[in-house]
């Protein structure tokens, strides 16, 4: 199967993007980029989430009128493209929830539930959580707060529709179990096996428009419009065509990947394989969780006022060491603490130093030694054995890629990538060519100067999914007359 498909989870529109929303996005920009670079078809999707009580509160504050919530989600959707496009992520295509198409899907999927008597009316008396736009029974709030962000619930008295979820919880129980790369790491597959230990309740699906109105319209009732959640998820099949194009569909359905956050793993890996379920269409491969960037010991919030602005982050220190941070700092699936001291200190240590020197050292020499001109070598024996260790570690770098990027680890990916470029810092120190050059020794220092060359071509390839840019300047600079040119990343 050459095909991979990839999404991001569509992000609210309630405010401009920041350092969480843009990791999700580079991890799946740079699994892309590998899996494309070995050859597969690949599509990866993402966008934003526009309906809702969030974004129309937003909206309203913003000081638009009720029925102007358009105007406000238009106005914010940009900053999304203009900051994927800076942070050089090239997805295939951007969903919004307000498209037509994707309403019209949505509408297509409620109708076929309600004709197949999966969903049914009934009185709803419980508790509510307004910012996380959940129902909650009393036995999981107790004391009236939301178990997922610790605020009041309010409680409502209300007449909703219902999609019948309870009747697959055992079918879903054992679907997880039985595919242990639905749900990935393993410890979220625990965490989600927990929550399917308590009977699951079936899932409100329709807010009245007399409390909120800005959703899409439920097909059968036209006083309701849809749950945002349930709206939202849909986007992973609509994007794709269905049910309007189902040869399209086909083609990429079922997901390699859904990537998400760890706040959101209820309604991927319960709400929606149901909904899935219950339409007849198969489950996507893996769901992966990530964790969190915290600061200073908490989530990032807007009320909380601490967002870290990534268009921030990049006009000071450049795009590459944003992207290379994110997924070198922390083990994909932790929570990492965000500091601009930990970031400072990597991109000294990392790219300053071990990366940029070896690219500037490398050149110099064969600007000093050889005119600029590529040694020609007749592949002799490394001149110490470090040079022999490098060449065999250059060889299994490939290997260990394909080991680490397709299962997220990044962190990983990279570490690997920086043994091989420390060791071609000690082969220098170790066998010293400018010695060697008052020596006259031309062939091993030819030798010495192909091995770093060829080194560094290998590590442009291995960083390119994670740093594009810094990849393309790099082989520009392999490529024709080798000449010191000004630092890949200046000090900090
Ligand atoms: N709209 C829903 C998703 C619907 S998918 C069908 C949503 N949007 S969100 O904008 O609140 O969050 C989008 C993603 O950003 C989530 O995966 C969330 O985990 C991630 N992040 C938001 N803040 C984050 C951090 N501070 N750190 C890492 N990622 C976090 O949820």
């Amino acid at each position: 199967m050459n095909k991979f498909y990839i999404t991001t989870p569509l992000y609210y529109v309630n405010s401009k993007p920041h350092i969480g929303h843009s990791y999700t996005e580079i991890a799946c920009d740079t699994v892309s980029r590998f899996m494309r670079q070995a050859g597969r078809d690949v599509f990866f999707m993402t966008g934003t989430d526009e309906h809702g009580e969030k974004i129309e509160k937003a909206a309203l504050e913003a000081g638009l009128k009720p029925g102007e919530e358009k105007k406000f989600v238009d106005s914010i959707v940009p900053h999304f493209k203009e900051l994927w496009k800076r942070l050089d992520i090239g997805y295939d295509y951007f969903i919004r929830t307000t498209d037509a198409c994707h309403i019209e899907s949505v509408q297509a999927v409620l109708a076929q539930l309600n004709v197949a008597g999966k969903i049914y009316k009934k009185v709803y008396q419980g508790w509510f959580c307004a910012p996380c736009e959940t129902f909650w029974s009393g036995a999981q709030s107790p004391g009236g707060i939301c178990p997922d962000c610790k605020r009041p619930l309010e409680k409502l008295d209300e007449t909703n529709y219902f999609l019948k979820i309870s009747e697959y919880q055992a079918w879903l129980v054992d679907y997880i179990k039985s595919h242990p790369d639905f749900i990935k790491p393993d410890f979220r597959k625990n965490e989600v096996l927990g929550f399917l230990n308590e009977p699951l309740l079936d899932l409100c699906i329709s807010r009245p428009k007399t409390r909120m109105s800005w959703g899409i319209e439920i097909p059968f009732d036209k006083d309701y419009v849809t749950y945002v959640w349930f709206d939202a998820l849909l986007n992973y099949i609509s994007g794709i065509g269905y049910p309007h194009d189902m040869k399209r569909f086909k083609k990429y359905w079922p997901a390699e990947f859904h990537v998400i956050g760890k706040d959101i793993l209820r309604h991927h890996a319960v709400y929606w394989p149901i909904i899935l379920h219950a339409i007849g269409v198969e489950l996507p491969k893996t769901i992966f969780a990530h964790g969190w960037w915290v600061v200073k010991g908490e989530k990032m919030s807007k009320s909380k006022g601490n967002i870290v602005d990534p268009v921030d982050i990049i006009n000071r220190y450049g795009v590459d060491p944003y992207r290379y941070f994110l997924l070198r700092e922390v083990g994909f699936g932790l929570d990492g603490t965000f500091s601009e001291e930990a970031f400072i200190y990597r991109y000294n240590a990392d790219l300053a130093n071990d990366l940029g020197n070896l690219l500037s050292r490398t050149l110099t020499m064969a600007e000093k030694y050889f005119e600029g001109e590529i040694p020609e070598t007749s592949n002799q024996k490394p001149v110490t054995r470090l040079g022999e260790e490098l060449r065999s570690k250059g060889k299994t770098l490939g290997i260990e890629l394909e080991k680490t990027i397709p299962q997220f680890d990044f962190a990983g990916a990279l570490s690997k990538t920086w043994e091989v470029i420390d060791l071609a810092n000690k082969y220098i120190e170790d066998s010293r060519p400018w010695v060697l050059a008052k020596e006259n020794k031309t062939d091993e220092l030819a030798s010495i100067i192909d091995d770093l060359l060829q080194t560094l071509r290998m590590v442009s390839a291995a960083i390119s999914p994670f740093m594009p840019d810094t990849a393309a300047k790099i082989s520009s600079q392999l490529n024709g007359k080798l000449t010191k040119t000004t630092p890949l990343f200046p000090r900090i």
